[in-house]
């Protein structure tokens, strides 16, 4: 160990962004933005966890975002959590010490969270966790292993709501709480424009004027499940067939994976009235969901987006560390049991819509860079 290394003075008030997967880049482009407005210096590390176009240069085009400074390499080759975390971590420590910025900020969940938590706390850097205090209680998540160690080694917690800050106190965290909505609010607002104005996913699809259903699962404990990823097949089958509402699925790629290792690629083909599509663009997506009757979904950003947008919600899952949208009205945890799922989706369906958005006011971003940079506090 060479301590002489260790950052001893960060660049006053100098932050780094933090990005490497779609929800992560969709989450961290009002900040991005926020800290361009500002008179410091900022910059961004892509750690490459996503890599595809569809998940990651597709997201920087749409969101209008500069390609970032740094892109680690090397991560795309991993297999393991501990390995590709590891490379992101070693990629993005290089990083901050020539850089030496004050404030490190990562958002979510996903590895490579942890991989820029680690970095920033072993170089003694301020660290700051956006989407912070989200619990699902379930321990086979990945996500839920991320969540817990990234809080608490951060300096501040921005938790989007009063639950998830009631969660971080519960669970005796270091840093300091600070409520300030979801930056998914911003950037819901300032997209959802560009896609009515600049979208034609609808006329690709002939969909036009017409009723249908947005799928997405790509969640480890649904898809590298044979028996669930049947289930998962088998819901796709009934909602098209048995109730006729078409299905828009862009597919995941870790979910193309397993279809095609489990020899389900087939069946799924074979459902009639499902637009089994590659994953489409932020604006593209916005423009499916505002435009759709229903969501069934793992997901956990596209949870909080029919909940912004106003569209019911049905979640592949046994639970779910955003129950704000539950207790609001707009989402129905369903599981994966097929007959299960049928009885939610019927149910769901007849929702209006009219809830109210417990994610915040879209000035997410505007708190989160006051108060990493202390102004107006
Ligand atoms: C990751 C996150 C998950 C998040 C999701 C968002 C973790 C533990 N999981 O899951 O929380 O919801 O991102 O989409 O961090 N692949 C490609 N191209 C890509 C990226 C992945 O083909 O650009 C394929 C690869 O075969 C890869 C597999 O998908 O092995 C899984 O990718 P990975 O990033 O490990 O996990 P996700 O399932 O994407
Ligand atoms: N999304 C997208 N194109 C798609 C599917 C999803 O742009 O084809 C966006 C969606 O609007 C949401 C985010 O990706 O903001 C959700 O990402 P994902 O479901 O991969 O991850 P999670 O939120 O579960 O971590």
């Amino acid at each position: 160990m060479d301590n002489s290394k260790i950052v001893t003075e960060p660049i006053p008030d100098k932050t780094c962004v933090i990005v490497g997967t779609r929800p992560g880049i969709i989450k961290m482009s009002p900040i991005i933005a926020e800290l361009n407005d500002r008179d410091i210096e900022s910059f961004t590390i892509h750690t490459g966890q996503h890599y595809s176009y569809e998940l990651d240069g597709r997201m920087f085009e749409d969101l209008q975002l500069d390609e970032p400074k740094y892109r680690i390499e090397g991560v795309e080759e991993t297999e393991y959590h501990g390995e590709q975390t590891a490379a992101m971590l070693g990629g993005i420590e290089a990083v901050l010490l020539e850089e030496r910025p004050e404030t490190v900020l990562v958002c979510g969940d996903a590895n490579f969270n942890l991989a820029g938590a680690l970095a920033a706390r072993k170089l003694r850097l301020e660290l700051g966790h956006v989407e912070a205090g989200l619990r699902s209680g379930d321990w086979r998540m990945p996500e839920e292993h991320n969540r817990v160690m990234i809080d608490h080694i951060s300096d501040y917690l921005f938790a989007p709501t009063e639950q998830t800050r009631e969660n971080a106190v519960e669970d005796n965290v270091k840093g300091e709480i600070v409520v300030t909505g979801n930056t998914i609010v911003d950037a819901v607002e300032r997209n959802m424009e560009i896609a009515r104005a600049q979208s034609d996913i609808l006329e690709r699809l002939s969909l036009e004027g017409s009723e249908y259903a947005v799928f997405t699962a790509h969640r480890e404990e649904n898809v590298d499940d044979r028996a669930v990823l049947s289930d998962l097949i088998e819901i796709l089958d009934q909602v098209t067939s048995e109730e006729g509402i078409p299905i828009v699925y862009p597919l995941h790629p870790r979910t193309e994976k397993r279809l095609e290792q489990f020899g389900l690629m087939e069946s799924i083909r074979g459902i009639s009235d499902l637009h089994l599509i590659d994953p489409v663009g932020y604006l593209d997506f916005l423009q499916l969901l505002v435009n759709a009757d229903v969501t069934l979904t793992d997901s956990g950003g596209i949870q909080e987006e029919s909940c912004i947008i106003g569209v019911p919600c049905v979640t592949l899952r046994k639970n779910t560390e955003r129950p704000e949208t539950v207790e609001v009205g707009a989402n129905t945890i369903a599981g994966t049991d097929p007959d299960a799922v049928i009885r939610r989706l019927e149910v769901a369906r007849g929702w209006i819509g009219d809830w109210e958005n417990p994610f915040g006011d879209g000035d997410a971003a505007l708190r989160i860079a006051d108060t990493v940079l202390d102004e107006g506090r």
